[in-house]
């Protein structure tokens, strides 16, 4: 059997609020998206991966979800859902949708159920129902803190708490409640049968709660970060949750789930892609890499190190004994997802942290493993600045104004045109305010200019594409301090992250992230040859 389609596969992640707008509300939606997949196609990627469009209040912009099996009227319907999977499946683009195993909305009808209903009845036991402590209850169950800041316990009118790792509006399910499961099966089961390709999975590390709830040792977390000593996540119980899923998933050939799994020891990070688990994880070290040339290669070296020690399954209620499967897993990299600031602006804004963005992206497709990119990554978007009374993270309201949260990569896509919006809307007013200063990022802008991000993004993905099939591991070369240099079946990829030109290494030019002098390879700048 040949390696699965998605072993080598290039993502893209399209922010369905902020990728297209077809219906004039100022907000991207389902249609907006298959009437832009000429731009996928054109990128040349495997598969796109769409952020949660199912039915939600949106509080969390979707990750609030009060209906898994249902299109949220912002974005269309099924049928415009159908179109989208039908279309991309014409163009050979595969479809993954975004579920939200560890929480619902409070609008979920079981949460609307539960607090209809009394302390200790079945409704309550599909949440985390406990009463308070102090006298009167009136203190949280326990001293948990939420990912999006302040107590992760919100009081009810009969005076129990409920528990949210994240905001109010998402109460964490309890997943040793039989229903759960159930629930989350029909869930799959609903969207493979309508054709779609696979799932990301949201804070897949996250379902299995530590038994009675204890104290956490330490609550002074910054927001929006998860870590590796946080009792709260990456409990043993969560991986019986993933090989139930698997199992389903298994059902429907080809069919991948990649979880967002915020663990950063290798070996319990392996864990998670065993081979009855998640085909794919998350790893973000390299998102979380400066751009230098020691913390670029320890990333790249952990993210090798931690599939590369995937062992087989080792399950007690699961054996696999009869069908011993590979025990490598597949890498994955990303330098952008819409939880996390752009990466020109990571890297020092302005025309620095661009051409840094632009020789980080050679690095990026040069390394084996599944790829993600998201939307507005291949033009080179910085960070937008916002006004504070345009914010809608809410981790904004929650921090008490002192996070700003993940707008600022939120913001919609500039296609065409000189002015907001670019393109993107037919109204001026869209969901957030576009910068007037991305008239020379538009997708149409850049089409025309063979120096510019999305052409060095094309001609890349083109090169990558032309070599697939090759998936040796890389070789790093010996080069001086702040060049990072490696090989990879004949292509050698080299990034100058210091502040010297440096000699080029041997071998044909295949492109380079910016200007090259004769055999000097510029600061800032990366390089393929061959
Ligand atoms: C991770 C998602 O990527 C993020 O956007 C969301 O806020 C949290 N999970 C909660 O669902």
């Amino acid at each position: 059997m040949g390696a699965p389609w998605w072993s080598a596969g290039v993502f893209y992640q399209v922010y369905p609020r902020s990728f297209a707008d077809s219906d004039g509300d100022g907000v991207g939606d389902l249609d907006g998206v298959t009437a832009h997949l000429d731009h996928l196609q054109r990128l040349g990627v495997d598969a796109m991966w769409l952020n949660p469009v199912t039915v939600s209040p949106m509080a969390d912009h979707g990750y609030d979800v009060a209906d898994p099996r249902a299109v949220d009227p912002l974005f269309g319907d099924l049928a415009a859902l159908d179109r989208l999977v039908a279309a991309a499946h014409t163009r050979g683009i595969r479809l993954l949708m975004d579920l939200v195993p560890n929480h619902t909305s409070v609008a979920h009808p079981w949460f609307v159920a539960a607090l209809a209903a009394d302390p200790g009845s079945p409704e309550r036991g599909r949440y985390f129902f406990r009463d308070g402590r102090g006298p009167d209850g009136e203190l949280p169950p326990n001293n948990w803190v939420s990912v999006f800041g302040g107590p992760a316990w919100t009081r009810v009118s009969d005076g129990q708490w409920y528990l949210h790792l994240f905001a109010p509006e998402q109460p964490d399910l309890n997943w040793d409640n039989p229903d759960a499961p159930a629930d989350f099966e029909k869930t799959l089961r609903f969207w493979l049968d309508r054709g779609v390709d696979g799932f990301r999975l949201d804070v897949s590390h996250g379902m299995a709660k530590p038994p009675g709830l204890p104290d956490m040792p330490d609550t002074d977390i910054a927001l929006l970060t998860h870590r590796d000593d946080d009792p709260r996540f990456n409990r043993p119980g969560v991986h019986a949750i993933h090989r139930a899923i698997r199992a389903v998933v298994d059902d429907y050939p080809g069919a991948v789930t990649v979880g967002e799994v915020w663990v950063h020891d290798n070996a319990q990070f392996a864990q998670y892609i065993r081979p009855d688990e998640l085909h794919l994880a998350f790893n973000f070290r390299l998102l979380q890499a400066d751009f230098d040339a020691v913390e670029i290669r320890n990333a790249i070296d952990n993210s090798l190190a931690a599939v590369a020690s995937v062992g087989s399954t080792e399950s007690e209620t699961h054996r696999l004994s009869s069908r011993k499967r590979s025990s490598t897993g597949t890498p994955t990299w990303a330098l952008e997802n819409h939880d996390v600031t752009r990466a020109v602006t990571r890297y020092g804004g302005g025309a620095v942290g661009l051409a840094r963005a632009r020789a980080m992206t050679l690095v990026l497709l040069a390394l084996p493993g599944a790829v993600f990119v998201y939307n507005g990554q291949e033009l080179g978007l910085p960070e937008a600045e916002l006004p504070d009374a345009v914010l809608q993270d809410p981790v904004w309201e929650r921090s008490g104004h002192t996070v700003r949260g993940r707008d600022g990569c939120r913001v919609p896509l500039p296609w065409s045109g000189d002015a907001p919006p670019f393109g993107f809307s037919e109204r001026a007013d869209t969901w957030l305010p576009m910068p007037p200063q991305w008239a020379s990022l538009t997708v149409e802008h850049q089409l025309g200019d063979p120096g510019s991000t999305l052409s060095l993004y094309r001609q890349a993905l083109e090169i990558r594409r032309e070599r697939a099939g090759f998936d040796g591991g890389i070789e790093w070369l010996l080069t001086p301090g702040g060049v990072l240099t490696f090989q990879r079946d004949g292509l050698v990829c080299t990034v100058n992250t210091g502040a010297q030109p440096v000699e080029l290494p041997a071998g044909k030019l295949l492109l380079a992230s910016g200007p090259i002098n004769g055999h000097q390879l510029p600061p800032n700048t990366a390089a393929w040859l061959a």
